[in-house]
């Protein structure tokens, strides 16, 4: 048992994560060879409201089967702040697809055949899962993520709208989406006497550790996380799964190690989806297209167990200067699974709000829509360069921007563009550097590579500190006995932990550290010290083709233009990059989950009828950046990159929508079978 801990710590060191990925050598949660390994699979609650009474199994599947867990026999686990993790606990079913038995069996199969014939003995009652933005059950919330006011005023919006000489008001709907990361979320857990190992694949190995410590009575330290590569998350993989608390009571019982890994269909009830929202939005403005008041209202959805709101309406609070500003966010508990991170939450939906009423308000002045951002971003000059040096890359044009007026035989052809931002956050992080003779040196920090790069690019930093070639520095990281380091999430993963392996990489070279061959460096405290609210900023310009015939719409052009900071590796950060405007470009036309009314359920609750952008449905895309470091932030003058470039691409494609086609679609996606019926 020891000795396998020690390998997944020390590795084989994979110093290039390439080979180690394309050889398959590259170990993923499920990956971890366990003797006696045991299956466990999940019986899923059917109904999205009521009772389990009873959970009986069919004896002619008992032979295989280790145990079959629900809340009349599971062990008790301590409260979370979180109650979707306190699984089998109780008889009440609050979501469709909760957890409420979970089969464990020698095989796989074994395990699936079984939770199949499980038979539940369930009173269901009447459920409530529709969103609507007059529903009687909206409230405004205490706050919304991650912790922000859920309501700001300046000035008198009702006043200056009422005199305004030009106004927009307009409701925009974006559909609940769900994260898709290629590799599903999955745990193996195994118990070494009292101390509780994972393999579980996460964004944040210290989280995981410190949750399921709660929930099984256990300090932190002992419980072990190995998350050492990630085949992505998006934010689902950003706190700890059912699938974790599942494996680790199904180790606990069968004294063996238990494997969970979540099928594709479970993932859309069990690792959280984006809100579904509608925002009504107002804006005044001159006749030049300066700002003179904002009302940005957000509707939204949450669970029945926790309060998880999605901030559409915060990004209009940084976004532009206005001096009458008003924005809030009302929530409904409905008998839904609960909403989580996902991507940019509150700026991807929000900005959808906020840059396509910007762009019906360009319309209406007759204003180039890059000219009506400019204009009312005087205080922002790295906006305003990210405006101006995007639209000369892309080739805009914003001499005449009337709808609808450029075709190539069946194709509607137009252009749209739309700001973007988000917050470049740092979190605290702790990073220790080991001489190890020879130029060559250790780097250890709990960090975890979502598949970004940022084994590499922290080995980058290093050797940069350190004055050696990258091939000498050998990174430890993902793993929960390594130095704290805070979430790979809020776009803060780079700034974060890069911070502490400069610092300690400075102590050791300088010799401040107490040993000559080894530095430790807590940010912590120099984290505390920042002061402010700081962001990236964007520009997003995108070329569509409509086709008249059949109402296709093809993307053929689209553009990030980024201030993120000092850009520490162009290749892994042109990847955030164009991988954050391809899922912007999902959400404009592709992503929807749908939600039965009668059955609670996701319908579409696989890939393929939950639809995502495939290679053919990206033609010519590109990501720039200013590459201008901004020393305030950390050592590195870097920002994060992994968000922002989600943040403005749906509304930079609706609104080409509209240029090419001269119909505004206000609620997402923008399918063929919206647009269609209003072609020529
Ligand atoms: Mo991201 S939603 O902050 O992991």
């Amino acid at each position: 048992m020891t000795s396998m801990l020690t390998r997944a710590v020390g590795a084989p060191v994979a110093r290039l994560e390439g080979p180690a990925k394309v050889s398959g050598s590259a170990r993923y949660a499920a990956e971890y060879p366990q003797d006696h390994l045991a299956y466990g699979w999940i019986v899923p609650s059917p109904v999205a409201r009521g009772r389990l009474d009873a959970v009986l199994i069919d004896p002619a599947e008992e032979e295989d089967v280790l145990a079959v867990l629900w809340y009349g026999n599971a062990p008790h686990l301590e409260k979370s702040d979180d109650p979707e993790l306190t699984v089998l606990q109780s008889d009440e079913i609050r979501y469709r697809g909760q957890p409420l038995a979970l089969v464990i069996a020698t095989t796989l199969e074994a395990a699936r055949r079984s939770a199949q014939a499980v038979q539940l003995d369930i009173a269901g009652e009447e459920h409530d899962v529709e969103l609507r933005a007059d529903h009687p059950g909206l409230y405004t919330p205490s706050s919304v993520v991650p912790g922000l006011p859920a309501e700001s005023a300046d000035g008198d919006v009702e006043a200056a709208l009422a005199v305004a000489p030009v106004t927009v008001d307009a409701v925009y709907e974006t559909p609940a989406v769900h994260n898709n990361p290629m590799e599903p979320h999955a745990t193996i857990a195994r118990w070494d006497g009292q101390d509780l190992v994972l393999y579980d694949s996460n964004q944040h190995p210290h989280g995981v550790a410190a949750t399921l410590g709660t929930i099984f009575g256990l300090p932190a330290e002992r419980v072990h996380v190995v998350a050492e590569h990630i085949g992505g998350g998006f934010g689902s993989k950003g706190t700890a799964r059912p699938n974790a608390v599942l494996a680790a009571l199904g180790s606990w019982v069968t004294g063996r190690p238990v494997q969970v890994v979540l099928p594709r269909q479970a993932m859309f009830s069990l690792v959280g989806h984006r809100a579904p929202t509608v925002q009504r939005i107002r804006i005044g403005a001159t006749e030049d297209g300066v700002l003179t008041a904002i009302d940005h209202q957000t509707c939204t959805q949450s669970s029945r167990l926790l309060e998880f709101v999605e901030s559409a309406s915060v990004v209009t609070r940084d976004m532009y200067p206005v001096p009458n500003l008003r924005t809030g966010h009302q929530v409904v508990r409905l008998d839904v699974p609960t909403p989580r991170w996902m991507r940019a939450p509150g700026e991807a939906p929000g900005m959808v709000g906020l840059e396509c009423a910007l762009d019906e308000l360009a319309d209406q002045i007759g204003l180039d829509p890059v000219e009506l951002r400019i204009r009312n971003s005087s205080a922002n000059p790295r906006y305003v360069e990210c405006l101006r040096s995007g639209a000369e890359r892309f080739g805009w044009s914003g001499r005449d921007r009337r709808a609808g007026q450029r075709r190539d035989g069946e194709w509607l052809v137009g252009t749209g563009m739309a700001g973007a931002t988000y917050p470049a956050l740092v979190m605290p992080s702790t990073a220790r550097v080991r001489a190890l003779g020879d130029d060559e040196y250790e780097v250890a920090i709990a960090a975890a590579d979502l598949g970004t790069g940022a084994r590499t690019v922290l080995a980058q930093i290093a050797a940069d500190e350190l004055g050696v070639p990258v091939e000498r520095i050998h990174m430890l990281i993902g793993d929960s006995t390594l130095p704290q380091a805070s979430v790979a999430g809020g776009s803060s993963g780079t700034a974060s932990w890069g911070w502490a392996v400069t610092g300690a990489c400075r102590a050791l070279r300088s010799g401040t550290s107490p040993s000559p061959v080894e530095a430790t460096f807590d940010t912590t405290e120099s984290v505390q010290q920042q002061q402010g609210n700081k962001h990236a900023f964007g520009a997003h310009f995108a070329e569509v083709r409509v086709s008249t015939v059949t109402g296709e719409i093809r993307v053929s052009r689209l553009l990030g233009m980024y201030d993120a900071g000092r850009v520490l590796n162009p290749r892994t950060a042109r990847s955030q990059f164009i991988g954050g405007m391809i899922m912007g470009m999902g959400m404009a036309l592709h992503e929807e989950s749908v939600l039965d009314p009668a059955q609670g359920t996701w319908v579409n609750h696989d890939l393929a009828e939950y639809h995502i952008p495939t290679h053919a449905d990206v033609e010519q895309i590109d990501a720039a950046w200013l590459d201008t470091p901004d020393p305030d932030l950390n050592p590195m003058g870097s920002k994060g990159i992994g968000e922002i470039g989600i943040v403005g691409s749906p509304a930079a494609v609706l609104n080409a929508i509209w240029h090419a086609t001269t119909t505004r679609i206000r609620h997402l996606p923008a399918r063929l079978d919206k647009l269609l019926p209003t072609l020529p």
